[in-house]
């Protein structure tokens, strides 16, 4: 990129395209918000009304626009193949929100149409940036923990949303939340070799209606032959909750406290934290990070941090999760080099 900014669009201003448009225009080094798209006029009113950036109707306006150098894919997941398609095609640098798709096909296409075109292809687990799981990652590393026994991670949101028939047979629980914790999983301790979900509509009837889950539990079983397992739910009450925890043979790493500020509330007889009322408060700051990882990667031209393989990978895991959600057996999975599937024999049914 021969520029001295790299020149960011961003096709999607829904929320979270809209955290990435702010972060854009709030600064980000090496970086500037050229041109937005979305497909809804509401959505475009709202980067119009509030700064001078040009907004137009389709992916295929932004990327027809030779400022724009890398784009950020922020639609919803079933558009994601074929926006990367179009976008690898146009020569940008491309930042696609999770999960890359909703099937191991439309993932592998966006792989390929990336590598074909020779562009760079980071997936949105913004978690990756995000300075507590990036020291906890840094401790494993170093080896501090020793060797890993167990994982532990859990997402929650305070209230369910209401059916969305966009997701059509797929279920937005694992393809849409869990999948962070499937990937924060294999990027914190290793390849996963087998997993098991059982899922259930404990907390909305309107989601049971319409045949989505608004909790599951997912069991895993590394390559390395550590143990995890997986807790979502869209009914907390009381908030956003993200936690993670890594038992190892030399310590223990527990991610925890999603608190908003320092302060302890004490009063008779009980004490309480302020708790992260949503993801935008937990990973406020993350998501910057996110960004300009994003954007050094391409002006350096050096490898994303989170490449579309690590997008695949975490496709596969989902799709494995759902059907062990279907089918009520665990699902082994299959590794060639970097290629992730699910392994066609399933002896143990
Ligand atoms: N990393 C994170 O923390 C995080 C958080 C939220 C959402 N997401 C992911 O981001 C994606 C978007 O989620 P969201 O909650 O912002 O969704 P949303 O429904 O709030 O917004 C999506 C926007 O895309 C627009 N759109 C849809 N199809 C389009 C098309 N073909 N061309 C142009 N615009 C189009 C819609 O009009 C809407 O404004 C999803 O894949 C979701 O999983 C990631």
């Amino acid at each position: 990129v021969g520029r001295a900014l790299l020149g960011v669009g961003i096709v999607g201003l829904g929320a979270i395209g809209r955290v990435h448009a702010e972060n854009l225009l709030h600064g980000v080094p090496g970086a500037r918000l050229v041109r937005v798209a979305d497909s809804s006029a509401g959505a475009r009113e709202w980067v119009r009304r509030t700064r001078d950036v040009p907004a137009s109707r389709s992916a295929a306006d932004l990327l027809e626009d030779r400022a724009v150098d890398a784009v950020v894919i922020a639609t919803p997941p079933a558009t994601h193949p074929e926006l990367v398609e179009l976008a690898a095609r146009a020569d940008k640098a491309i930042l696609c929100e999770k999960p890359l798709a909703l099937d191991i096909g439309g993932a592998e296409r966006a792989v390929s149409a990336a590598a074909r075109a020779d562009v760079p292809l980071q997936v949105g687990f913004h978690r990756r940036f995000d300075p507590d799981f990036r020291l906890a990652k840094a401790r494993i590393q170093a080896g501090e923990l020793g060797a890993v026994y167990s994982f532990f991670g859990s997402m929650r949101d305070a209230t369910p949303p209401g059916p969305d028939p966009s997701w059509g047979a797929a279920q937005a629980l694992i393809h849409d939340a869990a999948c962070h914790d499937l990937d924060g999983a294999r990027w914190l301790v290793g390849e996963i070799d087998e997993l098991s979900t059982v899922g259930a509509s404990v907390s909305s009837a309107a989601l049971r209606e319409a045949g989505q889950i608004d909790h599951a539990i997912t069991v895993l079983r590394f390559a390395s032959g550590a143990l995890g397992s997986i807790d979502n739910g869209l009914a907390s009450g009381y908030g956003f909750d993200c936690r993670c925890e890594i038992v190892g043979s030399e310590a223990t790493i527990r991610l925890d406290h999603p608190f908003t500020a320092n302060i302890e509330w004490l009063a008779r007889g009980r004490s309480g934290f302020e708790r992260t009322p949503t993801f935008l408060h937990r990973f406020a700051r993350t998501y910057p990070i996110e960004l300009e990882a994003f954007v050094q990667a391409v002006r350096s031209a050096s490898e994303v941090p989170v490449t579309g393989e690590d997008g695949l990978a975490a496709v596969v895991l989902a799709v494995a999760s759902q059907r062990s959600l279907e089918t009520g057996a665990s699902v082994r999975l299959s590794r060639t080099g970097q290629q992730h599937t699910i392994a066609p024999d399933q002896p143990r049914g």
